[in-house]
């Protein structure tokens, strides 16, 4: 078979706006099958109907995109393995903490032709130290995976709103035009860029600078404060980014993976609006109650790797250098109040 086949393994807000992309590029370009799975983790809604089934009846996900079409060549799978059975083409974009049981479900499940790219922000740490998803995907399931992320609220997008993304690869520059390619569209521009590690450690990392800025906004601290918080976390992150992997770039944090990342996170995305809500409470609410009111079953990842960076800080010896990366998770556990987000000093990072 010379034609590509294509399944998403995942269906929350980013996930189903994905599936729209490809969907509506799978159609247009002779190198793919027009059908583009989608695996949902299945859930009864509160009318009693599967999320599934009214997918596929529908054309739409009903719970974590609400009034768009994902179009008809969409099919939602609830059967993980099914799913991805006849793919050689494999996008993974579920929240972070799933990932680790989404690899384990699928191990040996997979052939070693198969490509893969992930569009999950976040990491996991283990006793070897941290590990990019992308990896993760790449060593559990032996095969290649590129990332893509970028200054993508999903919301937008979904409406066709101009943005830009950023794909990153490790080898094959052929296999990221690929992926360019069936993600492109006039109002969705993908550039290429080979540092697979920088490209998913900024879209990893600047979930904790959201945070960051979700306080500052709580405690109306203004502008200025945003944007030194804005500027901080960007050293951070990129100091960070390169001591975990010293062949990273800094011409990557000027793409939309990173600075424009930063920027569209810390003014419109959930991790900032819980932050914020958290920070209004004077940290008297937990973040996860917040994210359940505030969210309705989509998932915060800032919180998270705001505590797997911390770990990695720790174990490294780190901990000096990231006042702001350190900071975050310590008023994200109630050690620290909200206001100590401006109580550091900038070490140069
Ligand atoms: P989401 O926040 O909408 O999360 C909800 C999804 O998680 C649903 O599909 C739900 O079924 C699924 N889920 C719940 N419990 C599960 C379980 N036990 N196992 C597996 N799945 C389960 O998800 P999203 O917005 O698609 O985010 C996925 C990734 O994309 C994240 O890493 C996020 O940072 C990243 N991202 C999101 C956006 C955005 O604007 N939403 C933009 C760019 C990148
Ligand atoms: P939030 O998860 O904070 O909404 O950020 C979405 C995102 O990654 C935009 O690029």
């Amino acid at each position: 078979d010379l034609k590509s086949r294509v399944t998403v393994v995942g269906s929350g807000n980013w996930g189903s706006v994905a599936a729209k992309l490809i969907a509506s590029n799978a159609l247009k370009l002779p190198s793919f099958h027009d059908e583009v799975r989608m695996w949902v983790f299945e859930e009864v809604l509160p009318n009693g109907e599967k999320l599934t089934d009214v997918i596929n009846t529908t054309n739409e996900n009903v719970k974590y995109l609400p009034g768009i079409k994902l179009g008809r060549n969409v099919v939602a799978d609830p059967d993980l393995e099914n799913a991805v059975k006849e793919a050689n083409m494999l996008v993974f974009v579920t929240p972070h903490q799933f990932m680790g049981g989404i690899c384990k479900m699928l191990k040996g499940k997979v052939t070693g032709e198969v490509e893969a790219i992930s569009l999950v922000k976040g990491m996991e740490v283990k006793k070897e130290g941290p590990c990019m998803i992308s990896s993760l995907i790449s060593k559990e399931l032996g095969i290649n995976c590129c990332v893509l992320m970028g200054a993508n609220i999903a919301n937008e997008i979904a409406v066709e709103k101009f943005s830009e993304a950023t794909v990153g690869y490790r080898e094959s520059r052929e296999i990221a035009d690929t992926w360019v390619q069936l993600f492109s569209t006039p109002y969705f521009m993908v550039t290429p860029v080979h540092d697979v590690e920088g490209v998913e450690l900024c879209g990893t990392l600047k979930n904790v600078v959201a945070i960051a800025a979700g306080f500052v906004d709580g405690l109306e601290m203004g502008n200025n404060t945003k944007a030194a918080i804005m500027r901080i976390g960007l050293r951070e992150m990129r100091a960070l980014s390169k001591l975990l992997f010293p062949s990273v770039k800094d011409s990557t944090f000027f793409e939309s993976c990173g600075v424009a990342d930063v920027i569209t996170t810390c003014l419109g995305g959930r991790n900032r609006r819980v932050a914020e809500a958290f920070a209004q409470s004077g940290g008297k609410r937990s973040f996860d109650e917040l994210e359940a009111e505030m969210l309705q079953g989509q998932k915060l990842q800032g919180v998270s790797t705001a505590r797997e960076v911390y770990e990695v800080l720790n174990h490294c010896g780190w901990m000096e250098m990231f006042p702001l990366f350190s900071t975050v998770h310590q008023i994200c556990t109630g050690r620290l109040k909200p206001e100590a987000i401006v109580h550091y000093r900038d070490h140069k990072a």
